[in-house]
């Protein structure tokens, strides 16, 4: 078992390119079943959660071959259409196969999937849309999809789920007609699905917004394409140069896409410049705390950076409010940081950070992805040595975190 130590009180200083997207990339290789011939694809960022999707691909009988951030699969001859319950229950993203599998072999066999415990994470509103495209599905034990022809529908989601959002989309693509989408997800993932779907041959429209127009194409091609930068691990990277009192430079973001934490970390006394793909974040000597961090679906705050902006406020001047919105139990980081001498309250949905001078040294458990990065900044702006162990978890969401924060100056290593 790894973990990472941490000696704080190193402001973060330098140069950092931000990886491709996780949440871009795991969708965009799930669509790679669906055109029956090659696709490669370029920003792909090395994380656990990418080799779990790549292995998934390879059982279903896909070729794969990733090296330096560019993966090539091959779906000519998919031989299976069970996804080994073993790798479902290693990632949830694995249920952005269900919408792929099923549009080009018609049916699926899989198994609830597992992923970070930041909720019950229902998956009602995938198997609804599905249904309205023409699937059966049965639940017994295992999750056993049937639609051979699926035929477009009219669909309104009863929240912009963006899982369920990216498995109708996928779904859709090679089915009879038209479908709409309405109140679809507006996250930047989704107009990448598309963008990548549309290189392959789709014909899908609206992506971004709130309604998606999916017109179904009998046949798909090969394709080349590039996935987004990562919002979140950019966001990540913001608020611990902002948490650090430090200034560093992101290259390979775009920058529409962080407007909400740019906005907080404004607001909390930072000084932040763009331009094109790149920004610079300056950050005061000690932050001010921000009224109200409510998470929200894209373009709201996203509830992905919430545990980080609530590491960063623990050391600010005043008291900062959070409302999650969007997960039951993403709050799982408190208990630590408590433990570092944070001070905040929770309740339910609410928690209310009051700024303490500093925070101190200790061992920490990361119990989910965001979290687990959110114990790390704690522990670079920490007195002492501080230790987060559980960094699976970080492992299946940040490519080399470790080694980019010592780039910039953190004294960190994974013991
Ligand atoms: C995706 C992201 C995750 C992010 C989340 C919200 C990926 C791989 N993961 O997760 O990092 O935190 O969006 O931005 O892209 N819900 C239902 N029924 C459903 C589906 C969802 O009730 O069938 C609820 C969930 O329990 C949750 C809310 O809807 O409360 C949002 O979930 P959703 O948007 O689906 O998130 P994910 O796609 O799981």
């Amino acid at each position: 078992m790894s973990l990472y130590r941490i000696v704080g009180g190193n402001r973060l200083n330098g140069n950092i390119r931000v990886e491709g997207a996780k949440n871009a990339v795991l969708p965009v290789l799930a669509a790679t079943i669906l055109n029956g011939g090659e696709s490669i694809i370029e920003n792909v960022p090395a994380l656990n959660d990418v080799d779990t999707m790549l292995e998934i691909l390879t059982s279903l009988g896909c070729s794969v071959y990733y090296q330096n951030n560019t993966v090539a699969v091959d779906s000519s001859n998919i031989t299976s259409n069970e996804i080994p319950t073993v790798l479902v229950k290693r990632m949830r993203s694995s249920i952005v196969l269900l919408g792929s599998l099923l549009g080009r072999t018609g049916k699926v066999i899989t198994n609830y999937p597992g992923g970070c415990a930041i909720g019950v994470r229902p998956i009602d509103l995938h198997l609804k849309g599905l249904r309205q495209l023409g699937a059966k599905v049965e639940m017994h034990g295992q999750i056993v999809c049937v639609g051979e022809n699926l035929v477009g529908s009219e669909i309104q989601l009863d929240y912009p789920s963006v899982g369920a959002t990216e498995n109708i989309m996928l779904a859709a693509v090679l089915a009879k007609g038209t479908t709409i989408i309405r109140n679809a997800a507006k996250e930047p993932e989704i107009a990448d699905l598309q963008g990548f779907l549309n290189s392959m041959g789709a014909r899908i429209y609206g992506a971004g917004n709130h309604i998606i127009r999916i017109e179904g194409v009998r046949k798909l091609h090969n394709t080349s394409y590039t996935v987004i930068p990562d919002r979140i691990a950019a966001g990540t990277y913001m608020a611990a140069a902002a948490a650090t009192g430090g200034e560093i430079t992101l290259e390979n973001i775009v920058v529409e896409h962080l407007h909400p934490v740019i906005d907080k970390l404004k607001e909390s006394g930072c000084m932040i410049q763009t331009n094109c793909s790149n920004m610079r974040v300056a950050a005061p000597r000690r932050l001010r705390a921000v009224d109200l961090v409510r998470t929200l679906p894209y373009p709201g705050f996203p509830t992905d950076a919430q545990p980080q902006m609530m590491a960063a406020m623990c050391t600010a001047q005043g008291t900062s409010i959070f409302v999650e919105n969007i997960f039951e139990n993403r709050y799982r980081h408190i208990d630590e940081l408590i433990k570092m001498g944070a001070d905040i309250k929770v309740d339910g949905r609410i928690a209310v950070v009051r700024g303490v001078p500093k925070l101190s040294g200790a061992l920490v458990t990361a119990k989910d992805l965001r979290g687990g990065a959110a114990l790390v900044m704690a522990g670079l702006v920490a007195e002492g040595v501080t230790e987060v162990d559980g960094i699976e978890h970080i492992d299946r969401g940040y490519e080399n975190l470790g080694r980019k924060l010592k780039e910039l100056g953190a004294d960190i290593t994974m013991v």
